[in-house]
């Protein structure tokens, strides 16, 4: 079932979705080779803390951090650890803010140090390409006219869509329908709705788009072992159109 969010509930929604945003800015600052995706966590957890919020993912159906930290050829739901970032890595921070029960959930994807040209393009094209999906989420417009403005421009430029993991509707919890695919056709799927609020999270390879999955259980990687990005925004849809919750990168 798809609910449709209240002004009030969109309001709750948005306070987290600020302070997530805050947050992801913030560890943009931190990042540099050396740094620990643990300290990001750790830094991420007291970081929430201040602002009254909590880290809604730690817990949910067992995992066990704060953040999902992935690592270049890493998809996404990495676990945080004590191996230290190197320059030239890529590192997708991804989590869920809880504010007085208003729930956001947005991922960055962030460079160590200097990458490379290429390594650049995909961060490049991995936002554009949210944006371009963000553009679709108008009232009336189907969730496939989302996925196909994502995957018609990502493999435009020569990169491919994961299709093992999608976008979702978010409110009380996490994971609500729809499930908004980031490839497929336009005018296909559910009918987006003023009221609805859904995440946007496209997931761009520079190889192939299949996923393999660690033996933790959570943790998605590449196939072919080569670098995966992605950001994510939380969405109203609105009147007004589309409507960051989460506030734009
Ligand atoms: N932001 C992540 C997603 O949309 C949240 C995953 S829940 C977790 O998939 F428990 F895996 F962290
Ligand atoms: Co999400």
């Amino acid at each position: 079932m798809i609910t449709l969010k209240s002004q009030r509930e969109i309001e709750l929604m948005r306070e987290a979705g600020k302070i997530l945003a805050e947050c992801h800015r913030e560890i943009a600052k931190l990042i540099k080779p050396g740094i620990t995706t643990l300290e990001i966590d750790q830094f991420t957890e007291k970081y929430l803390a201040k602002y009254g919020a909590t880290a809604e993912q730690k817990g949910y159906q067992g995992y066990p951090f704060a953040t999902c930290a992935s690592v270049n050829d890493e998809i996404c739901h990495g676990f945080p650890s004590k191996k230290p970032l190197k320059e030239g890595d890529i590192v997708t921070v991804d989590m869920v803010v809880n504010l007085n029960g208003g729930l956001a959930d947005s991922a960055w994807t962030h460079p160590v140090g200097i990458i490379s040209e290429e390594t650049q393009r995909l961060l490049d094209v991995t936002k554009e390409s949210l944006n371009r999906g963000i553009a679709k989420a108008i009232a009336g417009n189907r969730t496939g006219d989302i996925g196909h403005a994502i995957q018609s421009y990502a493999e435009g430029e020569n990169f491919s869509v994961v299709r093992d993991f999608t976008g979702h509707g978010i409110g009380k919890s996490i994971h609500e329908e729809p499930t908004i695919l980031h490839y497929g056709n336009a005018g296909k799927g559910p009918r987006l709705r003023e009221g609805m609020v859904i995440t946007i999270e496209p997931m761009i390879n520079a190889g192939k788009w299949q996923s393999k999955m660690d033996k933790n259980g959570w943790t998605a990687r590449t196939v072919d072992g080569k670098l995966s990005a992605q950001y994510e925004h939380t969405i109203a849809i609105t009147e007004n159109g589309p409507s960051f919750i989460t506030e734009e990168v």
